[in-house]
């Protein structure tokens, strides 16, 4: 089975730029970069969707300087990427709580997933001021005051509260900068993905460390729970 979905937690932009002498904010920007060269080895993968966590709700406690640093590049990466994007036929969306974005950058986001919006070759979803656990928050929430029956919820029910419903669950999630956890992405998503862990930085991922996680998930053995299927 290939990977339909991919879903990357995009970590080590602070130490990749620490080692190197660089501050921080140089670091995000190259990983910012990063995400074209990645989408572009997606594709020529056969990916056909691409979630990735660029901020996370519990990233606003990071110093202002920094935040603010992040907030200018989501405007930056928004609109830089668009020609390309629509060029590849690579559509845009988020999923977060992206009202909490400052004005500039939400306008940027939006105006690409307007323009990006008929585009179906390739999916590119990104996270922004994204918790697992404020998702199932914001579907209860919303459920509870939407919802008209009183039948038992079921899981398919639930799901459909969820930011983007129609996105199959990711098959396999990619962690760089070596942190062996979650950091509350996807919860309820990812019950049944293969991880991947690489030590190597986020600004230095590139379509060979792609290739090679992509080699591993194609030896797991995915049982979901049943009977290896494997002889
Ligand atoms: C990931 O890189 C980007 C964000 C969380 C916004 P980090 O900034 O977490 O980099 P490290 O983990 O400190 O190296
Ligand atoms: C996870 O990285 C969030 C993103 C990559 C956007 P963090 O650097 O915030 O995660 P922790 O703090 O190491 O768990
Ligand atoms: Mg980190």
């Amino acid at each position: 089975m290939p990977v339909e979905h991919l879903a990357i937690i995009m970590d080590g932009n602070g130490r990749w730029a620490t080692e190197r002498g660089l501050s921080r904010s140089d670091g995000h920007r190259a990983g910012a970069k990063q995400i074209a060269r990645v989408v572009e080895a997606a594709r020529e993968f056969g990916v056909k969707y691409m979630t990735v966590y660029a901020f996370s709700t519990e990233n606003w406690k990071r110093p202002q300087d920094e935040v603010r640093v992040l907030m200018e590049l989501i405007g930056e990466f928004s609109t830089r990427m668009l020609p390309d994007m629509m060029k590849n036929n690579v559509r845009l969306r988020t999923i977060g709580r992206t009202s909490d974005l400052p004005l500039l950058a939400r306008t940027a986001l939006l105006k690409a997933i307007d323009m990006t919006a008929k585009n179906d070759g390739f999916t590119l979803t990104i996270a922004l001021s994204y918790g697992g656990r404020a998702e199932m928050i914001d579907a209860m929430n919303k459920m509870l005051s939407e919802r008209k029956s009183d039948a038992p919820l079921t899981e398919d029910e639930f799901r459909n509260y969820l930011y983007a419903p129609d996105l199959p669950d990711p098959d396999l999630l990619i962690r760089t900068g070596g942190e062996m956890r979650i950091s509350n992405f996807l919860l309820w998503q990812l019950s049944y993905s293969e991880l991947y862990v690489t030590p190597v930085f986020w600004p230095d991922f590139d379509r060979e460390d792609l290739k090679a996680a992509l080699e591993s998930f194609s030896s797991r053995d995915r049982r979901f729970g049943g009977l290896s299927d494997k002889k």
